[in-house]
């Protein structure tokens, strides 16, 4: 078998205002880029032997039309689903379908902050929730990710 059709794909979403993570409250988000993230997964996919698809919409539906589209596509998926965590039945229902591991990821911890962020219409429908990290969520997502998947085969 080719090395490609070994490596699992995995779809890393990022929901509305993380396009603008380096302008948003330094105290909270720490100031790093979204691209930082990139670089992190694209550097750490490459020594795990994943194939990194990393991508940022401020639109729900067209989450939900990505989520629906990996069910046949990716091995896994890791959302940081921004404030749409505290509102989206749709990406919650869309998550439910996609039967393969997946990790909701935020970079502050969500428990620490306004009560209508400690909510999440998307944590009992995944298999991890990640919290609090900062942009290193990422990567700490991504190693628990492949750990998932591998337990999984
Ligand atoms: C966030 C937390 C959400 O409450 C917020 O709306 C975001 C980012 C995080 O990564 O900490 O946009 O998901």
């Amino acid at each position: 078998m080719s090395k490609e059709k070994n490596t699992p794909k995995i779809l890393i979403i990022n929901g509305p205002n993380l396009n603008l993570l380096h302008k948003r409250n330094k105290e909270i988000y720490g100031g790093a880029n979204l691209e930082k993230a990139l670089n992190d997964c694209t550097q750490l996919g490459s020594e795990l032997n994943l194939k990194i698809d990393f991508r940022q919409s401020n639109s729900e539906g067209e989450i939900v039309t990505w989520i629906q589209s990996a069910i046949d596509e990716f091995d896994g998926i890791i959302i940081n689903a921004a404030a749409y965590t505290h509102t989206s039945v749709a990406i919650r229902d869309a998550l439910e379908i996609f039967e393969k591991p997946k990790i909701e990821l935020h970079i502050s911890n969500i428990f620490k902050r306004e009560e209508f962020r400690q909510h999440s219409f998307l944590s009992d429908v995944v298999d991890a929730v990640i919290s609090g990290f900062g942009i290193d969520g990422y990567t700490i997502a991504l190693l628990g990710l492949n750990n998932l998947i591998s337990d999984s085969k």
